[in-house]
């Protein structure tokens, strides 16, 4: 091999290895979220397994870690992607969005779904298990319809 192409492989090895120390730290788990969705509503099976399968890595407090998702550089994209999520829609904080809330996540979900945004591909690429076939989509989008109108008239 070329000396150059060493020498540049070697300096990468060396970011890379000192990256590992200086990586941020993975967003905390929960482990009892009392105010979650699946917890407080009567979801289908068949939807509650889509959604844990499909969007609780970014969207809820349960996110399941890969070996891959705390090496850095890889672990930032990746942080930043669940902080996001989370902050966007926290399915373990379901019951303490108030209902104004909850009606514009359940339109977003919709929307979100329809558009083929979530779950965002990055993801599905790797996760295979979390892409959504046509079907699945409209069993999340009819019940996210269904769920709204007894939010509604809550
Ligand atoms: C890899 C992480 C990831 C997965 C998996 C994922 N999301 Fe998201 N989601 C995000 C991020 C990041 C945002 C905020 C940025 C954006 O809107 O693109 C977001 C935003 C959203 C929003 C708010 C959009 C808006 O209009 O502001 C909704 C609703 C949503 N996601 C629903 C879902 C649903 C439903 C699933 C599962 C079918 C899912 N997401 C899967 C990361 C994810």
């Amino acid at each position: 091999m070329n000396k150059i192409v060493k020498y540049i492989i070697g300096i990468i090895a060396v970011v890379v290895i000192l990256l590992q120390f200086m990586g941020p730290d993975a967003p905390d788990n929960r482990e009892n979220n009392p105010d979650d969705l699946l917890m407080n509503t009567q979801v289908d099976a068949e939807v509650a397994g889509l959604l844990r399968a499909s969007c609780y890595d970014c969207h809820s407090m349960e996110t399941k870690y890969p070996w891959y998702s705390k090496i850095s550089p890889v672990s930032g994209f990746l942080f930043d992607h669940i902080e996001e999520g989370r902050d966007e829609l926290n399915f373990s904080n379901w019951q303490t969005y108030e209902k104004r809330r909850k009606l514009r996540k359940l339109k977003e979900i919709q929307e979100e779904i329809e558009e083929g945004e979530m779950p965002m591909k990055s993801y599905t690429l790797v996760h295979g298990e979390a892409r959504l076939s046509d079907s699945q989509k409209e069993l999340i989008i009819n019940w996210a319809k269904d769920y709204s109108k007894k939010v509604f008239s809550e």
